[in-house]
């Protein structure tokens, strides 16, 4: 699927990969619907990029935000989404046990819904309304691409939570591509290392530095636009579906 005037809806767009990823896509001539919480600076990020991108405040864990996210796309673009990009994501650092006791249950099961169930939420209804479009080139619909992080794989000491909901994120994407092979749907999965957005950009560049050296090579934090290119590499090439990308210069993270 080409980026050209492709409808993409881009969930956590207002900031670090989404932001790039809208970007990206907007530079390359795709329609962008940016779905981020209505706190995010979203409004000023879509009038910053131009007239084919727009905020529709979303929050990926609700059902009607995400209609709402798609109707605003097909009222304004005049197709509905035929690509989506998952990125909106949080994270907690709490260890399984600590000195103030077990886990906080709320906060593990608040990160599982809006990684996991905030990620398929968006995935069920893209799908749905894709499953009544007409079919394009080679039978293609549409394509979705998730975001899960290389903690699914090697999670660190206090992400039980974050790495739970990232393996989740990745373990559904081959069953998902399965059950959307039928509609001419593909989806594919970036595990991202460690990338220069604003959480880690904060950090005290000697930080940085420390973190930049754990990457074999190159030995530097990733640029979010080395994402949004992976992202639209998955949506123009016709034969990536079911996989997980791990997008990380080769790092694999110590336990701490
Ligand atoms: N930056 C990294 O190094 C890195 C590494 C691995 C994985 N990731 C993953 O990539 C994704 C993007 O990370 P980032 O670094 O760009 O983070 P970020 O905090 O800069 O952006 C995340 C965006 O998601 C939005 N969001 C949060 N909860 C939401 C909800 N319920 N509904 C809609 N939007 C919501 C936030 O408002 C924010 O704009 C996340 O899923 C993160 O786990 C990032």
């Amino acid at each position: 699927m080409q980026l050209q005037n492709a409808i993409v809806l881009v969930t956590g767009g207002a900031s670090g990969l989404g932001r790039a990823t809208a970007t990206r896509f907007a530079k390359a001539g795709a329609h962008v619907v940016i779905a981020d919480l209505a706190s995010s600076p979203g409004v000023a990020v879509a009038a910053e990029l131009g007239k084919n991108v727009i905020f529709s405040p979303t929050d990926v864990t609700s059902e009607a935000d995400v209609l709402a996210a798609l109707a605003a796309a097909e009222a304004n673009f005049g197709k509905p989404v035929n690509v989506a990009i998952n990125c909106a994501g949080i994270a907690v650092a709490q260890r399984t046990i600590s000195k103030k006791g077990p886990h906080d249950l709320a906060a593990f099961q608040r990160v599982l819904n809006v990684n996991v169930a905030g990620t398929f939420n968006v995935i069920r209804l893209v799908a749905a309304r894709l499953s009544e479009t007409e079919a394009g080139v080679d039978g293609e619909r549409g394509v979705i691409v998730d975001t899960a992080s290389v903690a699914a794989f090697d999670g660190q000491i206090g992400q039980a939570a974050y790495a739970a909901s990232k393996g989740a994120i990745a373990a559904m994407t081959l069953p998902i591509a399965r059950d959307l092979s039928g509609f001419g749907i593909r989806i594919c999965t970036i595990a991202p290392g460690l990338f220069k957005t604003p959480m880690l950009a904060g950090l005290p560049e000697q930080v940085q530095n420390e973190l930049s050296k754990t990457v074999p090579f190159p030995a530097r934090l990733g640029d979010p636009d080395e994402y949004a290119f992976l992202a639209q590499h998955i949506v123009e090439n016709p034969m990536l579906n079911g996989e997980v990308i791990r997008l990380d210069g080769a790092l694999r993270m110590a336990p701490k």
